[in-house]
């Protein structure tokens, strides 16, 4: 790829799959809501150079549901950077990693992708442990003459619903004092919100994506489920570190 081309991305998030393609999650499929949000981004003419994926892609964490959703990415023949959240198994889900599918790095021109993982144990809550933090560190310096997008499950902001900033990422504080001396981060993506958030913290673009099935309202003290279909976001990369992005509502 030439270094001036613009650099396209497809963020999925929170896909809560289950061995039984027939189980529901909140009375929707999520194997055919996300099945619905796949064929959307294959027919679609805006083609991604790499899928980034922010947790819970399974809701019970068997081996099953992560090879129903790895045979979906490597059909994609992209690049992939899919790290766990709170509903993972995240022992399974690195045994269904594949060559394409990396937990941990991609690098693509003059950007790097770095997933962490902030998944706790029978913990719906986020942390970010020092081997998290010091590897990130580690990455951050190894490419410093290139543009950074750190990928996280739990948001690492508050969004505003009481009931989910009560588990959204533990210390956010550290995270943000320990990524501000470097210029290069140009973006944060997370999900575990299941609904639409853009912000800009210091000249990082932090983005939140909804959910390839069901959603939660915005701006709410108690969990209420929204109305709003299945989405994925679409994410343009400017070699400047400029970010465009949108959300894609999928209508059926
Ligand atoms: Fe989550």
């Amino acid at each position: 790829m030439e270094s001036s081309e613009k650099i396209k991305l497809v963020h999925i998030t929170d896909m809560h799959l289950s061995k039984s393609k027939e189980s529901l999650y909140k009375e929707v499929n999520p194997f055919d809501s996300y099945n619905e949000v796949l064929t959307n981004i294959k027919k679609s003419n805006w083609k991604p150079d790499a899928l980034i994926v922010t947790g819970d892609i399974s809701n019970d964490g068997s081996i099953e549901s992560y090879n129903n959703a790895f045979n979906e990415f490597i059909s994609l023949k992209i690049p992939v950077l899919c790290i766990p959240g709170n509903h993972d198994c995240k022992e399974n889900l690195i045994t269904c990693l594949s060559q394409n599918i990396s937990s941990r790095l991609q690098i693509i021109s003059d950007w790097v992708f770095i997933g962490l993982d902030t998944s706790l144990k029978e913990n719906p809550s986020g942390f970010l442990n020092s081997n998290e933090l010091s590897t990130l560190k580690t990455h951050i310096e190894e490419h410093c003459k290139k543009n950074i997008i750190i990928c996280l499950h739990h948001q690492p902001v508050l969004i505003n619903s009481k009931w989910i900033d009560d588990i959204g990422l533990e210390n956010k504080e550290e995270f943000f004092e320990m990524i501000e001396k470097y210029k290069n981060i140009k973006g944060i993506f997370f999900g575990h919100i299941h609904q639409e958030f853009n912000s800009n913290i210091n000249n990082i673009s932090i983005y939140g994506t909804p959910s390839t099935c069901k959603q939660f309202k915005p701006r709410k003290k108690k969990f209420e489920l929204d109305v709003l279909p299945p989405a994925y976001r679409r994410i343009e990369l400017s070699r400047n570190g400029t970010i465009n992005s949108d959300v894609v509502w999928i209508d059926s």
